[in-house]
């Protein structure tokens, strides 16, 4: 179970979330349903935000990666917290502005922004956009020139370091669809490019070297890397950057292969970043740049769960036991396209002993769709309620309705009460925007 008490086992032996009990979360809601715990999202949004207040003197701003999770209630809750958040799309931009959130606060990201979502989001007057590709730049010039604007921007940029979960390297080249590399020469150049530019400004570069990393190191030698380039900049250009993105990709908890951070361990990660960063200005005669970092996955991964209703069990002797769910890869297609592998528990016998190991599979026609294999569990049976944890991330987000299932709807929880903040879908919302043509009426 994770430290932080979002989680916990009751009296009843039901597996409770933020204080409620899952059980009754899902006869109340029905399942499947996403289940988040708000107090569990503020505290990681805080700890990010109090490190920097603290070791950094308030000098940056600690973006929600919302493509972890994006719905009006959590742009909320960000902009509650006095963070401002990175969208990805039209879409994500266009939620975070119906949920209010203050358009000097967004930060657009994308390694295709289409001209249209780039139009809306300048006529929109957002903070900043993340420049990643010559063609981008050339649109938004013309984009903030036709309304007599300066656009703030940033240049994505790899600087050799690739990090996943244990692990990081270095590397010379770059293979990536996202951003520029440093040691081809390209972040250089975009840079020049950038700063011919009459209607952008340059205001600093950003990174983002990959996602549930658990190596400080990592984050380090990326950010020395970029100052090394700032540093690189300005002796040859005169351009003194003074911002620098440090993306996301703090790790979380899924699975007994991860360690259980508590929450004062991201402020370690921060801490660390934070010294290094100091180190890097100081070495190169650099100003300290407004620092900002995208968390999303460790923001809301293990507020998340999502709870299911067990069906069918197929047990095939000496080979496997299947169990399945009433949901699957439509509402969580993260085994099935990264064989990413998840805690799953029984919630209304949260505390009985695990005595065989199953596969949990989903209801769509398509063999791969499983959400669990091989993992522990007493043994399960039809109208059981399944607990799958650490899905507040990149699950709800990467949703589909494959095979015509519904998205499920998600609740908050909060001093154990809890409120729908995405509503049930209906078979009408399957067909709204299916359109019969003439010739076949
Ligand atoms: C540019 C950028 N920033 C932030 C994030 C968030 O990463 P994580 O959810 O791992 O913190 C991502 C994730 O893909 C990203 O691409």
């Amino acid at each position: 179970m994770n430290e932080r008490e979002t989680l916990k086992i009751n009296a009843k032996g039901h597996l409770e979330i933020g204080g409620a009990d899952t059980v009754e979360l899902a006869a109340r809601f029905g399942t499947p349903l996403y289940v988040f715990d708000e107090q569990h999202i503020r505290n990681m949004m805080r700890v990010y935000k109090r490190t920097i207040d603290s070791d950094y003197g308030g000098n940056g701003m600690v973006l929600y990666a919302s493509k972890a999770f994006s719905c009006v209630a959590m742009y909320k809750i960000a902009r509650s917290e006095g963070l401002g958040v990175d969208v990805v799309s039209g879409g994500e931009l266009y939620t975070a502005l119906k949920a209010g959130f203050p358009a000097e606060n967004i930060f657009m990201h994308g390694n295709n922004k289409l001209p249209g979502e780039l139009e809306y989001a300048i006529d929109n007057k957002i903070g900043v956009i993340v420049v990643d590709s010559f063609r981008e730049a050339d649109i938004i010039e013309s984009l903030a020139c036709e309304r007599g604007l300066i656009q703030d921007v940033l240049i994505r940029i790899n600087p050799g370091v690739e990090a996943h979960t244990h692990a990081f390297i270095q590397t010379a080249r770059t293979d990536s669809k996202f951003g520029f590399s440093v040691a081809d020469g390209t972040a250089e150049s975009i840079t020049s490019h950038v700063l011919r530019k009459k209607h952008i400004k340059l205001r600093g570069y950003h990174c983002h070297i990959g996602s549930q990393i658990f190596e400080k190191q990592s984050f380090v030698l990326a950010a020395n890397k970029v100052m090394d380039f700032m540093a690189d900049i300005k002796q040859k250009t005169g351009v003194e950057a003074d911002m620098l993105n440090i993306g996301g990709g703090f790790g979380v908890w899924y699975n007994d292969e991860d360690p259980k951070l508590k929450v004062s361990d991201y402020a370690d990660y921060l801490k660390t970043l934070i010294a290094a960063i100091k180190a890097k200005s100081y070495e190169h005669g650099l100003k300290l740049p407004y620092l900002l970092l995208e968390p999303g996955r460790s923001i809301v991964g293990e507020a998340g769960i999502t709870l299911y209703t067990v069906g069918a069990i197929k047990d095939i002797p000496g080979i496997r036991k299947y169990v399945a769910i009433d949901g699957g890869m439509f509402d969580n297609p993260r085994y099935a396209l990264y064989q990413s592998k998840y805690t799953v528990l029984l919630a209304n016998r949260a505390s009985e002993k695990c005595i065989e190991r199953v596969s949990v599979s989903g209801k769509c026609c398509e063999s791969g769709d499983l959400i669990a294999v091989d993992v522990p569990l007493p043994e399960a049976e039809s109208g059981d309620i399944m607990a799958v944890l650490t899905t507040g991330a990149y699950n709800y987000s990467m949703a589909s309705n494959y095979n015509r299932n519904f998205v499920p709807p998600a609740v908050l929880v909060f001093e154990g009460n809890a409120d729908l903040i995405i509503k049930p879908q209906t078979y009408e919302d399957l067909i709204r925007n299916d359109i019969i043509p003439e010739r076949l009426k």
